[in-house]
């Protein structure tokens, strides 16, 4: 069978995507490849949040043409966002690549290289050459949020991600996501709880919930019950499945974070006190050129009320530095808001125009050292900040779950603080799996390392 190399740039909801198009493809017989060169199809899911990811994927592809020399029936094809933004035109620009296929129709991928891979055998076998097949499949599909819902677990696997729904409508100005990822659509909560509990049978102990605005979850397919919003019955309901001892969940919006989610963190143990809410700017003006919905006031109430409910939660966001018309006070509010919360870390991006956006036309572009300037005073606050709430936790017992050997030093095993911070520490493989205390030594700014407490 043929060998498929998997590539995945952006989110973690594309990295899930792209988990679904691998259990799919290996379910009919293909095989993972582990790098380009072992492969005889290569499939690229992209990103296109930022001009610098779409470019990424599109060098990465250009590079790849090369391999073909040897194996003239190569399939390349593009997948998910910048798929489903740019269509044909991939087709059109990019002699070698076959295949494009947006976001909604992840689940037709392996039906659309077993018609690809046929006819380039048949190629092969006949000796044509130049014959163009290819396919493009970006339309929308109604139910498509329903398809991502299967997993290949490696050997030992604790935590998974799981896509609760699909698409944002909420149209900030500067975001293409709306565009690439369609309009808001849920899954039934049932059968999210469903693919949870079986994650939960094959040693599953952390689930983190993935969608564009999570908080949002149901809104125009569920009602309120007993004042929960429908996000908020998902997290109870997933609350009460035994072997499941985490859940996370990222990104919600600060519009819709509303009492009853807040109240959560109050009374539900399992949900882990780390929150990502989304800033992109401390100024009033920006906000509100950018449709975010609140002030920088109310986001500062916001985050004082969840570090009401739980008074350890660690606040992580994403600023846009640069954003069109964006005056030094502008910048220097944001710089304030962020001394204000104290954040445990954030995402830091330059503003990058992308298409069909209202904030791409705004004529107060900013230059490129302006918003690199910005970048690197926000970035550099922000890594103080970082540093800071790392250090507090030195000398202190953190409960972590275990998740396996680290990455980046394969010696010692690597788990998770509740609030989300990378724990590492030395120990048995016995411990893969397990939730236990561990006594922190040192902080490198960004990693901690510790020795288990009991164990
Ligand atoms: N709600 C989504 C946001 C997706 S985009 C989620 O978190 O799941 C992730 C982040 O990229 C945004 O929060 C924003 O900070 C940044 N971003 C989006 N569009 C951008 C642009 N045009 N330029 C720079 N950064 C951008
Ligand atoms: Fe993008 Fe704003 Fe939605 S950042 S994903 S339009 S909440």
């Amino acid at each position: 069978m043929p060998r498929v190399y998997l590539k995945t740039y952006g989110c973690q909801m594309n990295e899930r995507d792209t988990e679904q198009v691998a259990r799919d493809l290996t379910a009919r017989g293909y095989l993972l490849a582990e790098s380009e060169r072992d492969a005889d199809i290569i499939l690229i899911n992209t990103c296109s949040v930022r001009d610098m990811a779409e470019q990424k994927a599109l060098g990465k592809m250009g590079m790849m043409s090369r391999l073909r020399q040897n194996k003239p029936e190569m399939l390349f094809g593009f997948l998910g966002c910048m798929a489903q933004s740019r269509g044909a035109e991939l087709v059109r620009d990019m002699a070698h690549v076959d295949l494009v296929v947006g976001t909604q129709k992840f689940h037709r991928v392996a039906d659309h290289v077993d018609v690809l891979w046929k006819k380039k055998l048949q190629l092969r076998e006949n000796l044509m050459d130049d014959a163009r097949f290819s396919i493009v499949d970006v339309d929308e599909e109604p139910g498509s949020q329903d398809t991502i819902r299967d997993h290949t677990l490696s050997e030992r696997q604790v935590t998974a991600f799981v896509s609760i729904m699909q698409g944002c409508d909420m149209h900030c100005t500067f975001c293409i996501v709306p565009s690439t990822r369609g309009s808001e659509r849920s899954r039934p909560i049932a059968s999210i709880v469903d693919e949870v509990t079986k994650l939960t049978a094959q040693g599953v102990r952390e689930v983190t919930l993935l969608g564009q605005i999570v908080n949002q979850y149901g809104r125009h397919e569920f009602p309120k019950v007993g004042g929960h919003s429908p996000f908020v019955q998902l997290l109870r309901a997933l609350h009460e499945i035994p072997a499941l001892r985490r859940i996370r969940f990222t990104s919600p919006h600060p519009i819709g974070f509303r009492a009853d989610l807040i109240e959560c963190y109050a009374a539900l143990p399992k949900l882990m006190p780390h929150v990502h809410l989304p800033l992109q700017s401390g100024s009033d003006p920006i906000l509100r050129a950018m449709h975010r919905g609140y002030t920088a006031e109310k986001f500062i109430r916001l985050t004082e009320s969840i570090r009401a409910a739980r008074p350890d939660v660690a606040l992580t966001t994403d600023i846009i530095c640069g954003f069109p018309g964006e005056t030094e006070d502008d910048h220097a509010a944001t710089l304030d808001l962020i001394r204000r919360v104290h954040f445990d870390n954030a995402f830091i991006f330059k503003y990058s125009p992308r298409r069909d956006t209202p904030a791409a036309t705004m004529t107060a572009q900013l230059p490129d050292d302006v918003k690199e300037q910005r970048n690197s005073e926000v970035l550099d606050l922000i890594n103080t900040q970082a540093r800071e709430r790392s250090e507090r936790l030195v000398g202190q017992r953190v409960e972590i779950l275990c998740e396996g050997p680290s990455k980046t030093n394969p010696d010692r095993l690597m788990g998770r603080s509740p609030g989300n911070k990378i724990v590492l520490i030395e120990g048995d493989t016995r411990h893969i799996g397990e939730i236990f205390d561990v006594q922190i030594e040192r902080s490198t700014g960004f990693t901690l390392y510790g020795t288990p407490a009991v164990l």
